[in-house]
């Protein structure tokens, strides 16, 4: 039996890169409720905020930890599965990794120490100023990302060049406006939606242990405080997240018609419904029981219910995006988003007229209820890159003097195909199916292994709850995982504590 290297190359990047992104969100939303705790400390010199930041600090710092360690197994996959596409790419592509490295990594990590061990080392101002810069950072790292991500999306501030390498001719994309590369025109629209879908994350991830707590009957002041500000939080990220995401429609109506009309089903040109859900039938080129709103998609596309919108009957067949992945992945992502505003504006009702911490079924239900950011996160990307099939680096479309895609003789859109380069012809050469399975199942045991402890650490964290900041501040304990998430205190502090304490008695 032989194995195709471009399959499995494929299914590679896609569960790396889906494992990968269980954690950045996450380290994005906690980080800006870090800034909001320590904020609130400084303020009020409460005691609770200051050990709520302390409690959420330790649990960002293992998330951050996996994060890095996942990712970086992707940038090896350029080299080794995507030859082709590197050398494609690399150019272009290659800056924004590297700015990725320089100025989001670097800022993140250097004062991810201070966050980490400058508790009682450096002065409450100094530590709240490491905590803004960790969060910034790891906002910029997605900033980078996203660059690199959606000029493959929507390609721009680049030429084509040929240079004859050892004899042979090598194509590939040279930058010729930096500025375009970053600011091109998916960037923004990407970024805002992006940036929301992982505050939500963060949000839900803060309620559903809060309302553990709860639950519980443990650290019931900690726990009602850090829900409330995560609820306001979560409330208004989920509306943004519907907004943002029409605009993200207009945006990839606008660029990648295939795209959306793979993501409604829309088979034919013309004034496009919203199915709320169905199931695609490719070879009828129709979706199945599927209830709909009309016009909806000409208006998430256009913002106009009557408006035209492009349908997969002007894409040359070959050029097809998947379009019963694409459809599955888009609505499941929106069906969620809806969801998550039913659910945050019921409980701020209920928590302005005081009600919310008596439901307890409704507090059950937030505990479960971060799996769905998860899953809405792991989606979207899914839809965005299944949706870009089968190219790896979309190209142009041509277009008329109005700006809308020119028909050929045939009546179908024509793509500037020097400018795109398709999947199948981004990988590797000399890779073989053999290695790239190998390859996944070392892979997948030590993905599987980390998440076992990330796991486990995470629960430990939970299940021991935020210490007050007294004993909080006069615990040590020894070995690798503490030290990461920041419970490790310097000798001085420990004796200190020690004398302080010989003294009270
Ligand atoms: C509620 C209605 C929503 C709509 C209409 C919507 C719309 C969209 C659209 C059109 C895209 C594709 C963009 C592209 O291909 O470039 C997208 C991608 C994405 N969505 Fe949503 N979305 C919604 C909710 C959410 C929620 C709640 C989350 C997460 C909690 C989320 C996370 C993402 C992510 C991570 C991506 C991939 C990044 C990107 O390409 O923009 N979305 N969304």
């Amino acid at each position: 039996m032989s194995l195709d290297p471009i399959h499995l190359s494929r299914l590679q990047f896609a569960v790396t890169v889906m494992f990968h992104y269980l954690f950045p969100p996450l380290t994005i939303g906690m980080g800006v409720v870090l800034v909001y705790l320590e904020g609130m400390y400084l303020k009020t010199r409460e005691p609770v905020y200051e050990s709520a930041a302390r409690f959420w600090t330790s649990l960002f710092a293992v998330t951050f930890a996996m994060g890095v360690a996942t990712g970086i197994v992707m940038e090896f996959e350029f080299g080794t599965n995507w030859a082709r596409y590197s050398r494609f790419v690399g150019d272009v592509f290659g800056s924004a990794l590297a700015a990725e490295g320089i100025f989001a990594f670097f800022l993140e990590s250097g004062f991810l120490a201070v966050l980490v061990f400058g508790w009682d080392r450096v002065t409450p101002g100094f530590h709240f100023l490491a905590t803004c810069m960790v969060s910034l950072g790891s906002m910029f790292s997605a900033v980078w990302i996203i660059v690199a991500n959606s000029w493959q999306q929507t390609p721009a501030g680049h030429r084509i060049a040929t240079h004859v390498v050892n004899g042979l001719p090598v194509t590939r994309a040279e930058t010729a406006d930096l500025l375009q590369v970053i600011f091109n025109p998916s960037t923004m629209d990407r970024l805002v939606h992006t940036l929301i879908g992982a505050w939500v994350l963060g949000s839900f991830f803060v309620m559903s242990i809060s309302a553990w707590y709860l639950l519980k009957g443990r650290h019931e002041d900690f726990a009602r405080r850090s829900f409330t500000g995560a609820l306001l939080f979560a409330t208004v990220a989920s509306l943004a997240a519907a907004l943002s995401g029409h605009v993200n429609g207009e945006m990839v109506a606008r660029w990648q018609p295939a795209k959306l009309a793979a993501f409604e089903g829309h088979f034919n040109t013309g004034r496009g419904d919203l199915t709320l859900f169905g199931i695609p039938d490719e070879a009828r080129r129709r979706v199945d029981f599927a209830p709909a709103i009309p016009g909806g998609l000409s208006f998430l596309a256009e913002s106009d219910f009557n408006a035209t919108v492009i349908g997969l009957d002007k894409i040359p067949r070959q050029y097809w995006p998947p379009v019963t992945a694409s459809y599955m992945t888009f609505h499941l992502m929106v069906i969620l988003g809806v969801g998550f505003i039913g659910l945050t504006l019921l409980a701020s009702w209920l928590r302005w007229r005081g009600k919310l911490f008596q439901q307890r079924w409704l507090l059950r239900v937030f505990v479960f209820a971060v799996a769905g950011p998860v899953l809405a996160n792991e989606l979207g990307w899914a839809a965005a890159e299944v949706g870009r099939q089968p190219w790896i680096i979309h190209p142009g479309v041509v277009r008329d003097a109005g700006g809308k895609p020119a028909l050929d003789a045939a009546g179908m859109i024509q793509y500037k195909l020097e400018e795109g380069l398709l999947t199948r012809d981004a990988v590797s050469e000399n890779v073989k199916g053999g290695e790239v399975l190998a390859s996944m199942i070392l892979f997948g045991a030590v993905y599987g292994l980390l998440l076992l402890v990330w796991l486990f650490v995470l629960n430990d964290k939970i299940q021991k709850g935020p210490q007050p900041v007294h004993a909080a501040a006069h615990t040590t304990t020894e070995g690798l995982l503490d030290v990461t998430s920041g419970r490790t205190l310097h000798r001085e502090s420990m004796s200190e504590a020690k004398d302080e304490e010989e003294e009270e008695n």
